[in-house]
């Protein structure tokens, strides 16, 4: 097979990079280890910044986001037994987040991908990546039992942080940075009206608590708890009884039990590669870097990486151009290190971190003061929670 762009990884980076390359007229193949089904239900981010909402609406993508996605102004900042309310809309000249699952947004881009003709094979095994340090890279992989194999012009590692691409990049040509953190979250999907109609983010003696939604009738919860915890350990009375406690915001919200339809639990890291492309291998995505979930920027950062990745190759295709290109990591590493920042600086504010002195814990709670009564830190936090704007 030929092709273009050869696409390795088929969740929001590959996606969204097909569908952002057919748009321009270039032809990609996206393969996927995991099953349709798999990667369609799999559930994990659920925040998009202003600029993805953009994006996907420019992509032709956005339609049923527009009809179900909830747009937010504002988010909650719970600690002291108070909550603190950030007006994201006025800090920001009229920002907000749009809350839409990444399954969604996911479903959303397989079925144009499919409805357009494009290729996207699932359940592939045996995936590897050669010859992208010349002109004629090569995917191999196994489908249906049969060996396969693409010749491309590109190739776009967007397979996840445990993905081919990245590790076959020669040892020394990449500089690692990275931050793991003694705590993770143990995500929840439950049938229970949300408890606000915002997003509240609690800091709390017992650890970090957030309280999200995926609809009005569905809420996404999540618990700070220890990173190895075995799920077993918590049944779904321990998981609503530490919700409760860490809510703990002046008696006047009603968190409402449901029955729990899925869990999970993720550990948290920072991590970032320097550079982002080897050769005529791009990474982009989770495969280039990753964030601690609390500031919302997984997804966000994939789709900008593949925003400025669908420009570059436009270039190069349109005009012979290689200028772009031969920049993309130097254009997207700007915005993941200020999402790496800030994320690492939510993170910090607000979980319990167990081996943190009374002086450090006093620490957190003055900063949480600061950013709730002061226009200028909730400013900060604000146009970052939103997103900043594209430069390039
Ligand atoms: P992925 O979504 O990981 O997609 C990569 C795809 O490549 C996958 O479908 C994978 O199956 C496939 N793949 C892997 N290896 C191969 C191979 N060899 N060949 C072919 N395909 C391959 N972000 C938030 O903002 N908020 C959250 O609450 C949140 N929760 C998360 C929970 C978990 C468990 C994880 C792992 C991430 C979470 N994130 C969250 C981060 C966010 O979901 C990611 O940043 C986002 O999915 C990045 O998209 P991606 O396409 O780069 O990577
Ligand atoms: C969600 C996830 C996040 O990491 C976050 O900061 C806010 C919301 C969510 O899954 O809804």
């Amino acid at each position: 097979m030929r092709t273009q762009v050869g696409i390795v990884g088929a969740g929001p980076a590959g996606l969204l990079l097909g569908r952002l390359l057919w748009l321009q007229g270039i032809e990609s193949i996206v393969i996927e280890t995991r099953s349709r089904e798999y990667v369609e239900s799999r559930v994990r981010a659920g925040v998009l910044e202003q600029g993805t909402v953009d994006i996907l609406n420019e992509a032709g993508v956005g339609e049923r986001m527009r009809r179900q996605g909830l747009v937010h102004h504002g988010i909650e900042l719970s600690f002291r037994g108070r909550r603190h309310r950030v007006n994201m809309h006025e800090l920001t000249g009229g920002r907000a987040i749009t809350v839409y699952g990444q399954t969604e947004v996911v479903k959303d881009l397989i079925g144009a991908r499919l409805d357009a003709g494009a290729e996207i094979f699932f359940e592939v095994d045996d995936v590897s990546v050669h010859g992208f340090d010349g002109e004629s890279p090569k995917i191999r992989f196994r489908w249906a039992g049969e060996e396969r194999e693409i010749t491309c012009d590109f190739i776009a590692g967007c397979d996840g942080s445990h993905g081919v691409c990245r590790e076959s990049i020669p040892e020394g040509a990449l500089t690692v940075y990275e931050r793991t953190y003694p705590f993770g979250w143990l995500g929840v999907l439950a049938e229970s009206k949300p408890p606000s109609e915002e997003l509240i983010y609690c800091h709390h003696e017992r650890g970090f608590a957030l309280f999200s939604m995926r609809s009005p009738q569905i809420t996404r919860l999540y618990v700070q708890c220890d990173p190895h915890e075995e799920i077993s350990t918590w049944p779904d009375d321990r998981i609503w009884g530490e919700l409760e406690t860490r809510l703990d915001a002046g008696g006047d919200l009603a968190l409402k039990e449901g029955p729990i339809i899925q869990k999970g639990v993720t550990p948290m890291r920072s991590f970032v590669v320097e550079p982002m492309q080897y050769g005529r291998m791009f990474l982009a995505g989770d495969a280039a870097h990753i964030v601690p979930p609390t500031g919302a920027k997984g997804l966000n950062l994939a789709a900008a990486d593949v925003r400025s990745l669908s420009r570059a190759f436009g270039d190069y295709y349109r005009a012979g151009k290689t200028e772009m290109l031969e920049r993309y990591s130097q254009i997207c590493l700007r915005r993941v290190w200020r999402a790496e920042h800030f994320s690492w600086w939510m993170t910090s504010l607000l979980h319990r971190f167990p081996d943190a002195t009374p002086f450090q814990r006093r620490i957190q709670l003055a900063e949480l003061e600061y950013v709730a009564n002061s226009r200028a830190a909730a400013t900060a936090l604000a146009e970052n929670y939103v997103g900043l704007p594209f430069t390039e």
